[in-house]
């Protein structure tokens, strides 16, 4: 039984992975969107993340936007003795959710699915030459994530071609909480 189950998963993944355009929330409010973000799971087929998956911490992603609709992340990403951060741009598409990286990096980012006040499912594809890969989050208001969440997000992992072997849950931890963006939480 157990033998079986990854070539019918593989299997079924194909099948699903044939012209799958993936999804954006449909009347995706970025207003509501805003704000601070727990990143409880991810889920990548990056040759680095899997290398690094199992030591990775919860970080804390800020969300604003500027005026003309793009989409600022601010990431604070706990390592092993400090708070790193990154800023990434995001240039907003005709489609409200579905957003474009802004440098010479070819990145596409979409909100798949959110509720705005509890969960959401951020779905980036890196085209780079060298390594495409896609990666999908699971972003949580709150530190722990519910099981229920967790569940939509496999659900829609696996409707993107991504496996569970490529699936970290990222375990809670105090850092880096306090260290936050221009200290508004
Ligand atoms: C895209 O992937 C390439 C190769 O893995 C990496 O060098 C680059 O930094 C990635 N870009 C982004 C925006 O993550
Ligand atoms: C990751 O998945 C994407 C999309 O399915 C595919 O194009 C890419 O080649 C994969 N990359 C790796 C490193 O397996």
């Amino acid at each position: 039984m157990m033998m079986m189950l990854p070539s019918v998963a593989l299997a079924l993944l194909s099948l699903l992975q044939v012209g799958a355009e993936v999804p954006v929330q449909q009347g995706f409010d970025s207003e509501k969107f805003a704000g601070i973000w727990y990143v409880a799971a991810i889920a990548s087929n990056c040759s680095v993340f899997l290398k690094m998956k199992d030591g990775m911490k919860a970080s804390i992603i800020t969300i604003s936007f500027t005026p003309e609709g793009d989409l600022d992340m601010k990431l604070i990403l706990p390592m092993e003795d400090k708070c790193q951060k990154y800023e990434l741009l995001f240039q907003r598409t005709g489609h409200a959710g579905h957003y474009v990286g802004t440098s010479e990096e070819v990145r596409d980012l979409r909100v798949m699915e959110t509720d705005y006040s509890s969960y959401a499912v951020v779905h980036e594809l890196n085209h780079s030459k060298e390594e495409p890969h896609r990666a999908l989050q699971l972003l949580t208001r709150e530190q722990d994530a519910s099981p229920q969440f967790l569940q939509k997000f496999e659900e829609l992992m696996l409707s993107v071609g991504l496996t569970k072997e490529m699936e970290a849950i990222l375990p809670k931890t105090g850092e880096c909480w306090e260290d936050t963006w221009g200290g508004t939480r």
